[in-house]
């Protein structure tokens, strides 16, 4: 039995082994399974062989039809895993740039019916044929950026209608191009205008979330819990819903305002709670107590131009697994690249280049249920692999603006680069 691919003699492979049953937390987050002159074998898709260059060609994988890719002096890792998106929509909002710039707040904008409800109306105006190949193409770039599997979520519909509809171009997004998704329902992402925050709280509970269930179009649900959007009480009344309805939980909690995302998720034992930008300290604690997966976005706080970040070096500290995500969004984050995270991540948050690439690969996985698959190189996971043109790992956050990524291979094929 032979490999399809053999990837050798890497300069540093970074395999991220032993985390496949839990994410990496605390000094964890640092042991990121460094081999020196790696190599990785994958048939049908799948890893069949991982270690030195040495151990794997022992094991007679290389074969005469077995593609053989030198990666000497470069660096390979799984592919990222992005847990953390709003990629499907139409339209831009480049408008708003100016208004951001004068200092007025992301929830005013909102107020004024702009964000999230500019992009409700410009998505609503569009062809599914548009949304699909506006999206689509923002896959590739996310695709010649390393990810390689990306959550997505719904919530530029927020009327039923809309929002089945944003899900259900998901599942066909998914099949139609190389980045696999992973859908969530996020009907409570923003209050529409003609409803107050109870009567929206109603109909996502009543109407939009047993359609969802119903269609079996999401495996999450999210909530937009802040002050101002979703209170506290709102979004545990959906979330609670949600898990009735067996949908996997999320939040986007205490970004703006400290008030009780944290505790809240903690409480209903949501596997991710994001952004967490204003957590507090018993926040903190909560979520390393029930093992929620803190998923950070510091391309938002950076393009939000406020200067502050999440206390990543706390939340490490306390036990908190950490996993890092784009957010990508035309609002608060129109970016598609993993690099950029990374390097942000340990310029800002203040991570080391190996728990940045923890929180984007196994602890990514973990936090979209896709660990048993992705996020690591092991044997029997799916064969997702990145060939980085970079000395070593430090280059990765050291080296910003450019693309470092010189190949993407998935499940055992090269779908970028080359
Ligand atoms: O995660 N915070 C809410 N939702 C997105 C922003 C979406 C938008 O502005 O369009 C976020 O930052
Ligand atoms: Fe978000």
């Amino acid at each position: 039995m032979y490999a399809d691919l053999l990837i050798h003699s890497a300069q540093l492979m970074a395999t991220l082994r032993g985390y496949s049953d839990g994410p990496a937390c605390g000094e964890g987050m640092s042991e990121i399974g460094l081999i020196e002159d790696g190599a990785v074998a994958i048939r049908e898709g799948k890893i069949v062989a991982v270690g030195t260059t040495e151990e794997v060609r022992a094991g007679g994988w290389a074969g005469p039809d077995t593609r053989q890719i030198s990666a000497l002096g470069k660096v390979v890792t799984p592919g990222f895993v992005d847990p953390h998106t709003h990629v499907l929509y139409a339209g831009s909002r480049e408008n708003e740039l100016s208004l951001k710039l004068k200092g007025v707040p992301y929830l005013e904008i909102l107020k004024q019916g702009g964000g999230i409800l500019s992009t409700v109306r410009s998505t609503k105006l569009a062809t599914d044929e548009e949304i699909k190949a506006q999206t689509s193409r923002r896959l590739r770039t996310m695709l010649s950026m390393g990810t390689t599997t990306v959550e997505a979520k719904s919530g530029y519909g927020l009327m039923v209608d809309e929002e089945l509809r944003a899900l259900r171009l998901i599942h066909e997004l998914d099949g139609e191009q190389a980045v696999d998704l992973v859908p969530t329902f996020m009907g409570a992402h923003a209050v529409p205008s003609g409803y107050s925050e109870e009567e929206f709280t109603n109909y996502i509970v009543d109407v939009m979330l047993p359609q969802v269930a119903a269609e079996d179009l999401a495996e999450f649900c999210d909530v937009f819990c802040e002050p101002g959007v979703f209170s506290l009480e709102s979004s545990e009344r959906i979330l609670v819903k949600a898990k009735e309805l067996n949908f996997k939980l999320k939040m986007h909690a205490d970004e703006l305002a400290s008030a009780g995302g944290a505790e809240l998720a903690a409480k209903l034992g949501v596997i991710s709670a994001d952004h967490l930008l204003q957590a507090s300290d018993e926040g903190i604690a909560a979520l390393a107590r029930q093992g929620v997966i803190a998923v950070l976005l510091p391309a938002t706080s950076f393009n939000l131009a406020k200067n502050s970040y999440a206390r990543a070096r706390e939340m490490i500290r306390a036990g908190v697994p950490v996993a890092l995500a784009t957010d990508s969004n035309p609002g608060s984050s129109p970016t598609e690249s993993m690099p950029l995270v990374i390097t942000l991540a340990c310029l800002y948050l203040r991570l080391t280049p190996e728990e940045a690439l923890a929180g984007c690969t196994i602890n990514a996985a973990h936090a979209i249920g896709r660990a048993n698959q992705v996020g690591s190189l092991e044997v029997g996971k799916q064969g997702d692999v990145l060939i980085l043109d970079i000395p070593n790992l430090n280059y990765l956050p050291y080296h910003f603006g450019s693309n470092p990524v010189e190949t993407v291979i998935k499940r055992g094929k090269v779908v970028w680069g080359g």
